[in-house]
């Protein structure tokens, strides 16, 4: 095995985006390069749907043009992170291998003509991967323009589960190794229940569409089961890839806005976290969601330096309503995901496609070319970059962390659930918007991960949480963590089965309180909450009748069908505190109870102007303070040293104009200094 770099060789954060210029004749490949030295791009990804144009049958492959590409981007100074193409296979490979196709849960088989891999568990599709990645490793290990490997693209979308014979059998050899015998699969998925009891391992199947809901264990499992699948598939194109080249082999996530893999387990096998991320329009405070996107991308990686392989200049082309971005804000989105720990800032697309299905998606050289808003933009946010160079490499710290569990979603959104209010999407926003508007920087983190580095854990939902997790949960408050825990989490198992002891039974020690029985209310119902010294706190959607076994209420249900009973509860457990909150608090509730979890938790939110967002990236010798202004107007905030756009002196406050953005550079000299706030 080749050794090989963590980090791409390049210097400062790079810029850049997918090139796909096998689109367009030779002119404009030089019109293309001439126009990024314009830029400042230095680095494209190339290839990543280009299988059908360089193995032309199988084992025939022709490199040609991909030199004479990877030839005029040297000379040019771009940089290349060389895609697999094996997210989209030729028209030959499908007609070659039939069984390849992928079959969906009601029997579809799956044409061509669109993009989407084979079948995850076809050999014939395994073979032809390995052979094309080490065909392109082979040959452009040593390419001086080669500065990492992109494999595939968005494992899981737009294929995740798949229903083929050869997916099925798959799935019966995983459930073996997973139960050993049938005695432990009929004991995990509880098939006791509506008859499903197995006695030959033939009979055991993938969740296909069925008369009513399917086994949810089963379906959990099958979950599992095509993100092990995935993750393979990815790890033979690595290892194909490693045995020649030397670069850091990396693949695209689609942080939060895809849920069929589960990252923290990704990020293991990727030598540099990749994220792409798209706006949703429909969001008016998208930016929110973006900066979701951009903690959970540090985080995975255990909060090293990552890239933003993807987002657009404007706007997409697959949503309802595709929005515009206004100006500046395509700066803003840049900056957040920069101030947030990405070191290199991509696009998906240099240059507009005039043909296929994503012409009308917006790109770095759109359709009116040169002489448009977007271009000037994307000049100038290339020259904002270049002046960023020294961020690259410092890192962001957080007090406080979000849990985020890709199983507990995946069982959470099964069929048949108290109530369809019970959205874990919903739950993490609803909690990271407070802190994000306070200017609390926040981790994402796993139920099973060292906790202890932080002062205050939110589980905003954790509705399958293992008792091995909740014992870590649990020894994090008793070494005197803050730990925060929100109503319909510790339900179920790792096989979604009721824990023994009741709802919320693992978390007991810690929270001192479980749950007697669900109230779920009506829709539009709502309940007041009692908090003394408040004047009534609203909340709907959700309420339960708690059993004390320990803590103390600090508010009850004024009214709905949990009156008199405890709603919010606090619990010291060891050196430290568990708080438990059982409805859907509407905003300025939600602000009460956690000004009061970060009174116990020791935190104090920034002093910041609304619509502020303020993110510190701390270097070995100086901190970097990333402002974005989503306000309309000007804002004046505490900021000492230089602002790194402008050359500017910061002597104690700063104006950020509206819509604007800054970043200030404050040294602290070698001995460090204090850590920067939360
Ligand atoms: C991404 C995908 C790109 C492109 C882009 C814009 O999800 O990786 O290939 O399709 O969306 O729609």
């Amino acid at each position: 095995m080749t050794q090989h770099h963590p980090w791409p060789e390049l210097r400062g954060i790079a810029y850049g985006g997918d090139y796909n210029p096998e689109q367009w004749g030779r002119d404009v490949w030089r019109e293309d390069v001439a126009l990024m030295r314009e830029a400042g791009v230095d680095l494209v990804s190339v290839g990543i749907f280009s299988w059908a144009l360089i193995e032309l049958r199988e084992g025939e492959f022709d490199f040609d043009w991909l030199d004479e590409l990877l030839d005029l981007l040297h000379a040019n100074g771009v940089s290349v992170d060389l895609g697999t193409p094996t997210a989209s296979p030729p028209a030959w490979f499908f007609a070659d291998h039939p069984d390849a196709r992928v079959i969906t849960a009601d029997g579809t088989v799956m044409g061509f003509g669109s993009r989407g891999m084979a079948s995850h568990s076809s050999t014939a599709y395994r073979e032809a991967i390995v052979r094309i990645a080490g065909a392109l490793a082979e040959r452009y290990a040593d390419h001086p323009a080669v500065v990492m490997w992109h494999v595939h693209n968005e494992y899981g979308v737009p294929v995740g589960e798949d229903f083929s014979p050869q997916s099925v059998a798959a799935f019966r050899e995983w459930l073996r190794e997973r139960y050993g015998d049938l005695d432990g699969l009929n004991r995990a998925w509880g098939t006791a229940f509506w008859g499903q009891h197995y006695t030959d391992w033939a009979h055991v199947g993938a969740p296909a569409a069925a008369p009513s809901v399917v086994n949810p264990a089963q379906r959990l499992d099958f979950h599992r089961f095509t993100d092990h699948q995935l993750l393979q598939c990815f790890i033979a194109e690595r290892d194909a890839i490693r045995a020649h080249a030397a670069q850091p082999i990396t693949t695209n996530f689609m942080a939060n806005q895809s849920w069929t893999t589960d990252l923290w387990t990704w990020a293991r096998e990727v030598d540099i976290v990749a994220d792409d991320h798209y706006l949703w329009a429909a969001d008016p405070e998208g930016e929110i969601g973006l900066a979701i996107a951009a903690d959970l991308s540090r985080s995975v990686g255990g909060g090293a330096p990552w890239i933003l392989m993807e987002h657009s200049t404007s706007a997409v082309n697959w949503q309802p309503r595709n929005i515009a971005k206004r100006p500046g804000e395509m700066a803003r989105n840049s900056l957040t995901h920069l101030g947030r720990g990405a070191d290199a800032i991509l696009f998906f697309q240099w240059r507009a496609s005039r043909s296929g299905a994503e012409k009308f998606h917006s790109a770095m050289i759109p359709h009116a070319g040169t002489g448009s808003r977007v271009w000037r933009e994307v000049v100038e946010l290339g020259a904002m970059l270049d002046r960023l160079d020294e961020v690259q490499g410092s890192r962001v710290l957080a007090d406080v962390a979000i849990l985020w569990d890709f199983e507990s979603f995946w069982a959470q959104d099964l069929e048949w659930r108290p109530s369809v209010e019970l959205d874990h999407r919903e739950r993490i926003r609803a909690f990271y918007e407070p802190l994000w508007r306070a200017g609390i920087t926040i981790d994402f983190a796993h139920p099973g991960q060292d906790l202890s580095a932080y002062k205050l854990v939110i589980a905003p939902a954790q509705y399958l949480l293992s008792t091995a997790d909740a014992a870590n949960l649990t020894r994090y408050v008793e070494a005197g963590g803050t730990l925060l825990v929100s109503f319909f989490s510790a339900i179920v198992d790792e096989h979604d089965a009721v824990h023994a002891g009741g709802f919320g039974a693992p978390l007991e020690p810690a929270l001192g309180v479980r749950v007697e029985e669900f109230l779920p209310l009506r829709e539009g119902d709502g309940v007041t909450l009692e908090w003394p010294g408040e004047n009534g706190l609203a909340a709907d959607a959700w309420t339960e009748d708690l059993v004390m076994s320990g803590a103390e209420a600090i508010a009850t249900y004024v009214d709905g069908p949990g009156a008199g009973r405890p709603a919010v509860t606090r619990n010291r457990h060891g050196a430290g505190t568990g708080w438990y909150v059982s409805t859907r608090l509407h905003g300025d509730a939600l602000d009460v109870l956690l000004g009061a979890v970060y009174a116990d938790a020791g935190i104090e939110p920034p002093a910041l102007p609304d619509g502020v967002e303020a993110i510190t990236r701390r270097g070995d010798d100086a901190d970097y303070l990333v402002l974005v202004n989503h306000r309309e107007d000007a804002a004046e905030l505490a900021a000492s040293g230089t602002e790194l756009l402008t050359g500017a002196d910061a002597p104690g406050t700063l104006r950020v104009p509206g819509g604007g953005v800054a970043v200030v550079r404050t040294d602290r000299g070698r001995e460090g200094g204090d850590r920067p706030d939360s």
